[in-house]
């Protein structure tokens, strides 16, 4: 793709008005948004906030739902594993009222890991605790311990793996543009483990072995007082090489809270957010007056510079930011248009519960326009 293809959304200035003028003249409403596997989360969210209850409660009670589903391969129970088939988690968690943080990074056997990171927060002078430290620091909180690893995803480990040996695959370091179908040999050989697995199962083992997930959750929340929280979670990204941590723990670039003028999270590949520290970015950039869509685009844009916007190379990972304004405007972003799952083109969502009904997804803007 040419640069002149590219399609690049407004990145205009807003107008000047300051953020606490505005929030003033529309006044603090219960909002909850989240990344687009997070419609359960917002409505979890939302409940507690209508009962009263705190932002950072709200948003870790919505992601503690996904968390919990094996179907989510990308968060908790049921992640898509390390390169040794190891689930390791990674969370954070940000609490408005209080300006304090903490987060939790490849805890190993543990599910609710944004419930760990508050912990780490609310009992520990520390922000974050990793590794063994954190699975032993949930062992002395009696936090129960379980194997992460579902069949689903041992399924498509072993599709990575068995990929890897026919010299078809990728590690880590690659891109996965190039990846086949599965071969009726590697698709017979998973049968033979899981002679129940459908086709579309087969076919979603070898898709995420060819190119490793980078999912999470990210749900942030506003209540009528004006207060604000945020949590990402996540299982990083598939395949990783064991000990690698995302952005999803850290703080400023997962996930950043500051209620005098708004929150921010990410999802997709964290080794870009990490190097534009994104959730602190876009919040800096609310705070000298740019809208939330346009916070997001200018970190995109950054995200893009660090390749001299080389598209072909920007072509190869995807990710998206959110953002929350202490007023209660939104945006959800995305550095490209869509992303082609199966033959088909699809655009990027997040999920938003204002409190009027069932949760709603709304499109992301995006930077980069990708043809099918
Ligand atoms: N954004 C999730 C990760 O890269 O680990």
């Amino acid at each position: 793709m040419r640069r002149r293809d590219w399609l690049l959304t407004s990145a205009v200035l807003p107008a000047a008005a300051p953020v606490a003028a505005r929030a003033a003249q529309a006044g603090p409403k219960n909002i909850v948004i989240s990344s687009a596997n997070g419609t359960k989360a917002c409505a979890k969210a939302m409940d507690v906030l209508k009962a009263g209850g705190d932002t950072l409660e709200a948003v870790v009670q919505g992601v503690t739902l996904v968390e919990d589903d094996p179907n989510d391969t990308s968060v908790g129970y049921g992640g898509l594993p390390n390169e040794e088939g190891i689930v390791e988690l990674d969370a954070s968690v940000m609490h408005g009222p209080t300006r304090r943080a903490g987060s939790v990074a490849s805890v190993r056997n543990i599910k609710n890991v944004a419930r760990l990171a508050k912990l780490v927060m609310e009992q520990t002078d520390h922000v974050m605790i990793v590794g063994e430290g954190a699975t032993r620091f949930a062992r002395a909180w009696g936090i129960p311990e379980i194997n992460l690893l579902t069949e689903r995803s041992r399924m498509a480990w072993m599709a990575w793996k068995q990929s890897l040996r026919d010299g078809e695959g990728n590690n880590n370091w690659t891109d996965g543009l190039d990846a086949p179908t599965p071969t009726a040999k590697q698709a017979a050989a998973l049968r033979q483990i899981w002679p129940e697995a459908s086709d579309e199962m087969i076919a979603w083992a070898f898709e995420v072995a060819h190119f490793p997930t980078t999912g999470t959750i990210n749900c942030l929340a506003l209540n009528a007082k004006g207060e604000m929280s945020g949590t990402t979670t996540t299982s990083g990204m598939a395949w990783k090489i064991p000990g690698r941590v995302g952005d999803s723990p850290i703080i400023g670039a997962g996930v950043y809270v500051d209620q005098e003028v708004g929150a921010a999270g990410s999802t997709g590949r964290g080794e870009e957010n990490i190097r534009v520290a994104g959730a602190h970015s876009i919040v800096e950039n609310m705070r000298h007056g740019m809208d939330p869509k346009d916070a997001c685009l200018d970190v995109l844009k950054r995200i893009a510079r660090n390749y001299n916007n080389d598209a072909a190379k920007l072509a190869k990972f995807d990710i998206n930011f959110y953002a929350l304004r202490k007023d209660g405007v939104h945006a959800g972003a995305s550095l490209w248009s869509g992303r082609v799952l199966r033959g088909y083109m699809s655009g990027f969502q997040y999920s938003v519960n204002d409190g009027t009904g069932d949760s709603r997804l709304e499109k992301c803007v995006w930077l980069l326009e990708r043809k099918a």
